[in-house]
């Protein structure tokens, strides 16, 4: 009987130190194992936006709106740090985003239009910054969030049009 207890202890203690999850960020197990991780940290996330920024800030279809509408390049870890915290709340079920996002988006929409063609290439980076990077639950649960978020934002985008 001891032996047995003994012996499962060893084997779960065993487990732990070859369970490069429990050790290891997603992006290095990425690395050492060539296997797409899914998103389980912050700085998973953080990972993701940095790469989703880099893509927008490439594409001149929609750069603008984050250089010239709204600077945000002049303060772009702030903001990097921001979007984290939104996703992990979402995401991972840590607290702490209390901003109101269709509202931000709406004050976006009033100074530079923001149509569905913007959305769908918004949509698209960001999907590709996931896709390049990691695979599995978090990952689908993020892009429909994107998805679902962009719909609502277009519909009162649409509304504040009629008022
Ligand atoms: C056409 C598509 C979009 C454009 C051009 C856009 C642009 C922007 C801009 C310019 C800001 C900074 C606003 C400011 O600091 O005043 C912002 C913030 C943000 N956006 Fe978007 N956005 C789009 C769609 C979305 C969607 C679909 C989501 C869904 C997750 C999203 C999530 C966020 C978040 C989390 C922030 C940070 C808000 C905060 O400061 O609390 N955006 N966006």
């Amino acid at each position: 009987m001891k032996l047995t207890c003994n012996f499962s202890i060893k084997k779960i203690v065993l487990s732990i130190k070859t369970n490069p999850f429990r050790v290891q960020n997603s992006e290095r197990v990425f690395k050492i194992t060539g296997k797409m991780q899914d998103v389980q940290t912050q700085e998973d996330l953080y990972k993701i936006v940095d790469e989703f920024y880099k893509k927008l800030f490439a594409d001149e279809r929609i750069s603008s709106i984050f250089t010239e509408v709204i600077p945000i390049h002049e303060k772009l870890e702030e903001h990097l740090q921001i979007l984290v915290t939104f996703w992990s709340q979402a995401i991972l079920g840590t607290g702490g985003y209390f901003n109101n996002l269709t509202q931000i988006h709406l004050d976006v929409n009033l100074k530079s239009h923001l149509s569905k063609e913007l959305f769908e290439i918004w949509l698209t980076h960001f999907e590709a910054a996931i896709d390049e990077n990691f695979k599995g639950f978090n990952c689908e649960r993020m892009k429909n969030m994107a998805h679902n978020l962009s719909t609502i934002m277009q519909i009162k985008i649409a509304q504040q049009k009629e008022q």
